[in-house]
């Protein structure tokens, strides 16, 4: 059980994801108080299936805070991934162009792991906790109140980090008309499964298909996750078993006939829509955001949860040095330095997203662009490697 809640704090995090989980124990190691509250009940958050992809710098701060555990023991190094088009494949070999690799470790396993150890040492952390409203955060005591288990409560606090997620609350106590919003609604969306076979590669498969997109990926060495684009508004359920696996074997399809796809029993299926978001900026007075609260990227390259850790560890950075110096040099920079990442990281998925996916309002011009593109990759290898570059994820300094 997580300690009760007091009534002021130096943080309250306002989201228990992997952004509100990790800030709290990266704030933690600097000796920063924080109370987490969350709105699902805590079976809600383990389950949720999410991305699986991390980078060195998420693997690091894994590692950091003691969160790396059942990661060293089950999760899965990668060190290339493959592209297909036109019936061919391309390898990406991350190690060999950059010297990194990436992990394959599920977003939910993260999350679970950042609960347990949050409430092995005893800190707060509260679940059905809905936040109701977060207020006078131009003033040095912002205020967080919000209802558990039925009665009101508030949260004093130096600072609030909104980390709730796109259609969370913390938002909102931004002034509207100081905001910017930048958002790109795209034409597709990705049914998602997760099945009981063995994956049919050893690493990831991202294809462009005749007929769109297809990525085979995996969560085990018994368990596949795949992908495939689908309409806007799918149902998953109208999609029978087979009518799956015979659209991801179409898309995986080599002309040289050597790629088979091993088919299994579908344990989940789900449609992701596919969106880009910015908003800026991320700070207003003691209000900081982190996360999908700020910023959203369409799932391919799978840059979600690593620019939620990424921006947590520049923020317990800074709350870290001005709680220890009042020094603000770093709190004040917050909102630019990560939004220079998080821009980077827009325009990779929107690379990935619109070089792999067959636009269904797009005409044969897109489609050489898009094949234009492969070919390049295909035939340059600096081409390839600032791929691999943002793929595996760029040092802030490169950004
Ligand atoms: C996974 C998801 C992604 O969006 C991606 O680019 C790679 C892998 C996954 O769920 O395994």
């Amino acid at each position: 059980m997580s300690a009760p809640a007091p009534a002021r704090t130096q943080v309250a995090i306002v989201g228990g994801g992997p952004a509100g989980l990790m800030l709290s124990h990266l704030l933690r190691l600097r000796g920063v108080d924080a109370v987490v509250l969350e709105a699902r009940p805590r079976d809600r958050v383990e389950t949720r299936q999410r991305a699986g992809i991390l980078e060195h710098g998420t693997v690091d701060a894994l590692r950091e805070v003691g969160a790396d555990a059942r990661m060293d023991e089950l999760g899965l190094p990668h060190d290339g991934f493959e592209l297909r088009f036109a019936g061919r494949s391309v390898r990406v070999d991350m190690q060999e162009l950059t010297g990194h690799r990436v992990m394959i470790w599920a977003q939910t396993e993260v999350t679970k792991d950042l609960i347990a150890l949050r409430l092995e040492q005893g800190e707060p952390l509260v679940f059905d906790a809905e936040v109701l409203s977060v207020s006078d955060v131009e003033t040095d005591s912002p205020l967080v109140r919000y209802r558990h288990q039925g009665a009101e409560h508030e949260l004093r606090a130096d600072v609030v980090v909104g980390a709730d997620g796109s259609y969370g609350p913390a938002r909102r106590a931004i002034p509207e008309h100081l905001v910017r919003r930048f958002e790109r609604v795209y034409p597709y969306s990705w049914l998602g499964i997760l099945a009981d076979v063995a994956p049919s590669s050893h690493e990831l498969i991202y294809a462009r298909g005749r007929t769109g997109f297809a990525l085979a990926s995996m969560r085990s060495p018994s368990v596949t996750r795949a992908y495939i684009q689908v309409p806007n508004g799918t149902d998953p359920q109208a999609w029978a078993d087979e009518a799956i696996w015979d659209e991801l074997a179409a898309r995986f399809a080599l002309d040289d006939g050597s790629f088979t796809l091993a088919r299994g029993p579908i344990t989940d299926k789900s449609v992701t829509p596919m969106r880009s978001m910015v908003t800026e900026p991320m700070r207003h007075g003691r209000l900081f955001l982190a996360g999908d609260a700020a910023h959203i990227v369409p799932p391919t390259g799978a840059k979600g949860l690593n620019l939620a850790v990424a921006d947590v560890r520049v923020l317990a950075e800074a709350l870290g040095e001005w709680f220890a110096s009042k020094d603000e040099r770093l709190i004040d920079a917050y909102s630019d330095t990560v939004l220079r990442r998080v821009w980077r990281a827009s325009h990779f998925s929107w690379t990935m997203t619109t070089m792999l996916h067959v636009d269904p309002d797009g005409d044969p011009f897109d489609e050489q662009l898009a094949l234009s593109h492969l070919h390049h990759i295909e035939s340059s290898e600096s081409a390839r490697r600032a791929l691999a570059e943002n793929y595996r994820g760029l040092a802030l300094g490169a950004v």
